[in-house]
């Protein structure tokens, strides 16, 4: 019985599927067919629920006044999981407005990239559900981890992906809800952070001198241990006295990260400018990653940017990580700020340690 089972698939020709061309002429990739990248669309959610600085110091040894000097930071939102308030709440708020925002339908979008360290699980993705659930089903969906840099990472691979004719609408989300891996008897860290999403729906154009001028993704992973999340207990490094940590809460070497940024905030910003041959005062706004005032503070007088130039909402937020970018921008946006022809500046940097820019004619 056996053998004649064999025997049948031996005896029998697989047939070779046709390549449908002719001898002469091999199976290439078609022509690209540049296209421009339009900004159609920005929304924001963030939760209700407001911390005040007065209000971590009923729970810390912490002041309104510490907090404020040195990182500018006054209030953040928090997410309340008892009220069903998460990573996909607000990705799918988030989603929805700026869908509205751009004029376009759920059904439209081909994209979701969300960047997000604190993505609901790893299987599936959070863009899969948060996709689902505002109608784009069909629409390709993942999740990118690059901490603070994660919308602007977003950003520039939706923008080459949109350029080079491969996806016409793209969403872009940044979003953490830092509330759930902080450790509120970590002062040193847990002050820092607040909760929010925000979105930005790209398409095509035929006009190709919309979209990014120049944009960089950087990173230098032998930083790691700076700034993480370990999962277990196998993560934390070695040296490292890890038995008060809580697995799942974020770890920061604050004076290591404030180095770091210091010294590649500038730098990228330098950098971005003159690949693009363009001088400082010729960029109509910077958009910043939201990390520390003071920083902000430094590199807008580095470079003599005017105030209404390089847009600070700190305060009123904390840092909100992949968050950060996308509600600045669309904060300017409904400010009547980065209309199209617009230079936009984006600059972010954060764990990994990852830094990112990207310059745009919006
Ligand atoms: N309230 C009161 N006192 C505090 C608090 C707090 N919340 N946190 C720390 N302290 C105390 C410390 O215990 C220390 O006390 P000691 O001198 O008696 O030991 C003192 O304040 C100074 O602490 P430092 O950590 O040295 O304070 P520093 O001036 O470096 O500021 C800060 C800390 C604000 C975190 C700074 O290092 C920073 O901004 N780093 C960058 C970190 C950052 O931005 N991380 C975000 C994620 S990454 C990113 O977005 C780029």
């Amino acid at each position: 019985m056996k053998t004649a089972f064999l025997s049948f698939f031996m005896t029998q020709t697989v047939p070779t599927p046709s390549l449908q061309r002719a001898p002469s002429s091999p199976v290439v990739p078609p022509p690209v067919k540049v296209m421009g990248v339009e900004l159609l669309g920005t929304s924001q959610a963030v939760p209700p629920t407001i911390v005040t600085n007065d209000d971590l110091s009923k729970i810390m040894d912490t002041s309104d006044e510490w907090i404020a000097q040195r990182t500018g930071i006054r209030q953040r939102r928090k997410c309340d999981p008892e009220k069903g308030e998460s990573v996909v709440s607000l990705c799918t708020e988030a989603l929805h407005k700026a869908i509205e925002d751009a004029g376009v339908k759920a059904n439209e979008i081909d994209l979701v990239i969300l960047g997000s360290v604190t993505g609901e699980m790893t299987c599936p993705a959070t863009a899969c559900r948060v996709a689902a659930n505002v109608g784009a089903v069909g629409a390709g969906a993942f999740d990118l981890i690059a901490a603070c840099c994660g919308f602007l990472y977003g950003l520039n691979i939706a923008h080459d992906l949109i350029r080079i004719g491969s996806y016409k609408t793209v969403a872009v989300i940044g979003c953490d809800v830092m509330s759930r891996v902080l450790d509120y008897s970590n002062r040193s860290v847990s002050v820092l952070f607040g909760d929010a999403a925000g979105a930005a729906i790209l398409r095509a154009t035929e006009d190709t001198t919309r979209g990014m001028v120049c944009g960089r993704m950087h990173a230098d992973g032998s930083g790691w241990k700076d700034l993480y999340i370990p999962q277990q207990k196998y993560d934390i490094p070695e040296g490292v006295d890890g038995s008060a940590f809580k697995l799942g809460t974020i770890q920061m070497n604050g004076r290591e990260v404030y180095k770091f940024a210091v010294k590649r905030f500038p730098e990228i910003i330098q950098q971005t400018l003159d690949r693009a041959g363009v001088k400082a005062h010729e960029i109509d706004h910077y958009i910043c990653h939201q990390s520390n005032a003071r920083m902000l503070e430094a590199a807008r007088e580095r470079f003599g940017i005017p105030t209404d130039k390089m847009y600070v909402n700190i305060d009123r937020y904390g840092n909100c990580s992949g968050g950060s970018v996308p509600v600045l921008l669309n904060e300017l946006r409904g400010m009547g700020k980065c209309k199209p022809g617009d230079l936009v500046m984006f600059v972010a940097f954060g764990g990994g340690l990852t830094w990112s820019s990207a310059l745009w004619r919006v």
